[in-house]
């Protein structure tokens, strides 16, 4: 057993983790740990790009407004106004420290993505912004003696005692390693879980570790029933996709069924470019109508040059696929994309266990609401993520407890496979049982299904592939009982037996002693 000590215990290497061990490195020591690698995360892979009212024509209220619309009444209003106004202030931070976005005409280009009344969207290399600004983030924290990284290193279990964390214990799998990491600020930044799903735009590495490791160690996590579906996924036969940025809809892409109508008109005065949750929703139904398996997106009306400069990764992509975007129509049909709760945060970060903090997709810290507006979770790790650095600071002397050995870890080959069909059926009963549109009869025998296979299950104790299956159910089941709980239609929850929604918008708070919270906002 190895034991590293840091004064920053950052788990997760997306735009999150990375910016916040950025900061925290200025004050100390930081342990960075990844599952995998530096580039395989949600933010690597963003295409969009990140939200801020930059433009003269624009401002932060309109901001607010576009983003507590989308959220469907469910938003903390002072956590929307940190994300819009503090947004600004670092993204003007990594502009001046060099990160480069688009331009047009010498200033800065910007996009237009669903639910945004004007161009907002900054990005980089057409719609590789993700990839960009990880890779411009990582270049400010090379070579840093404060920071060590990771990488190959699964956290299986906080340690945490009276509501008190004081670090995790870790698996570096490609060593075989145990490790025992001691921390007084333990930042959980690992992401969403919607790689949970069969149909995803989620890097495979997406399966809401960091949910459940929280909710195992006290945590509450809040409104976990609200998963949004991108509505533009590549669809193909094999079940290979990637996703076609929403950007390409706010450039003139648009969406038609398998007849060549435009069915997003008349639906809602946005057309193509309303929030997604009515979008996906509304490609839902016509699949439905048609007894077909996607529609289309459209961009044979676009300048040719102008797709190849802007859409490069996608114009490739579909290439591989005998594709020509600029004259091709896209199969297209929506895909899990983003987990909207999560580890409920207060405004700086802070869970409601001792030293822990959350923020990026893996926290709900009131931004989203019932429905996330497109481009702002960028924006939310560099927000989120620079104010729980400093409020571990503002905290000063911290409550330390100890840290004590466990068992020994090990990988036993001969459950891999049983571990990796068994994640594949319970990515099939997500799409099908707790997708767009849910109600109780699919939710209920989605729960039996989880049962069935936790039932059948011979799990190991400190096994590599009987952790990760007990973390995939605990975060599955998470998602399904939230959207029974959830008897209403609100943003990503839709149910067909619940269709209104109700007057008095409300969070569902899931805590380790099963108990489901509701908490009323006023
Ligand atoms: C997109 O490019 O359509 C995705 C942007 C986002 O999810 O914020």
């Amino acid at each position: 057993m190895k034991k590293f000590q840091s004064d920053y215990l950052i788990i997760g290497s997306g735009l999150a983790g990375l910016f916040s061990a950025y900061h925290a490195s200025q004050y100390g020591t930081v342990a960075l740990i990844t599952k995998h690698d530096l580039k395989t995360s949600s933010s690597f892979w963003a295409q969009g790009g990140i939200a801020a009212a930059i433009d003269k024509t624009d401002s932060t209220q309109n901001h607010v407004e576009d983003t507590l619309e989308a959220g469907r009444n469910l938003c903390d209003k002072k956590a929307v106004e940190i994300l819009v106004n503090e947004g600004i202030t670092r993204i003007e931070e990594l502009i001046k420290s060099g990160m480069k976005f688009d331009l047009l005409n010498g200033e800065i280009a910007l996009g237009l993505e669903g639910g945004h009344s004007r161009r907002r969207v900054l990005h980089a290399g057409g719609t590789s912004t993700g990839e960009k600004i990880v890779n411009f983030v990582l270049s400010m924290i090379k070579g840093n003696k404060n920071v060590t990284v990771f990488e190959n290193t699964l956290i299986h279990d906080l340690i945490c005692e009276d509501q008190v964390c004081a670090g995790a214990r870790g698996f570096k799998w490609d060593e075989k390693e145990d490790y025992l990491f001691g921390s007084k600020n333990i930042f959980l930044a690992s992401g969403g879980a919607s790689g949970i799903y069969f149909r995803t735009t989620n890097p495979h590495s997406s399966t809401g570790d960091g949910v459940s490791l929280a909710y195992n160690a006290g945590a509450e996590i809040r409104n976990m029933e609200f998963i949004q579906f991108h509505p533009t996924a590549f669809y193909s036969k094999s079940g290979e996709t990637f996703l076609i940025s929403e950007a390409a809809r706010g450039d003139g892409a648009y969406l038609v069924n398998h007849k060549d109508e435009r069915f997003m008109i008349g639906k809602h005065e946005l057309a193509e470019l309303a929030p997604r949750d009515v979008v996906s929703k509304a490609i839902f139904s016509e699949m439905l109508r048609s007894n077909l398996d996607c529609v289309y997106l459209k961009l044979d009306h676009i300048d040719g040059d102008y797709i190849k400069s802007r859409f490069p990764n996608i114009f490739n992509e579909a290439l591989k696929h005998d594709l020509d975007i600029r004259k091709d129509k896209i199969p297209i049909s929506p895909a899990a994309h983003y987990m909207v709760g999560g580890i409920k945060t207060d405004l700086n970060a802070r869970t409601n266990v001792k030293n822990l903090y959350a923020f990026g997709e893996v926290a709900s810290s009131g931004v989203h609401g019932a429905n996330r507006l497109a481009s702002n979770s960028l924006l939310e790790c560099l927000v989120f993520g620079y104010r729980a650095v400093q409020e571990s600071i503002n905290e000063g002397n911290k409550i330390e407890i100890g840290v004590k050995e466990e068992g020994s870890y090990s990988v036993n080959q001969l459950v891999e496979s049983n571990y990796l069909r068994s994640k594949n059926i319970i990515s099939r009963i997500m799409n099908r049982n707790v997708g767009i549109v849910r109600n109780e009869e699919l939710l209920k025998e989605a729960l039996l299904k989880l049962s069935e296979i936790e039932t059948s299950w011979n799990f190991e104790e400190y096994e590599y592939y009987s952790d990760r299956l007990s973390s995939l159910l605990v975060t599955s089941k998470m998602i399904i009982n939230g959207a029974l709980t959830r008897k209403e239609s609100r943003g990503g929850h839709i149910r067909e037996d619940y269709n209104g929604t109700d007057k008095q918008p409300y969070n569902l708070v899931q805590k380790k002693n099963r108990e489901i919270q509701t908490e009323v906002i006023n």
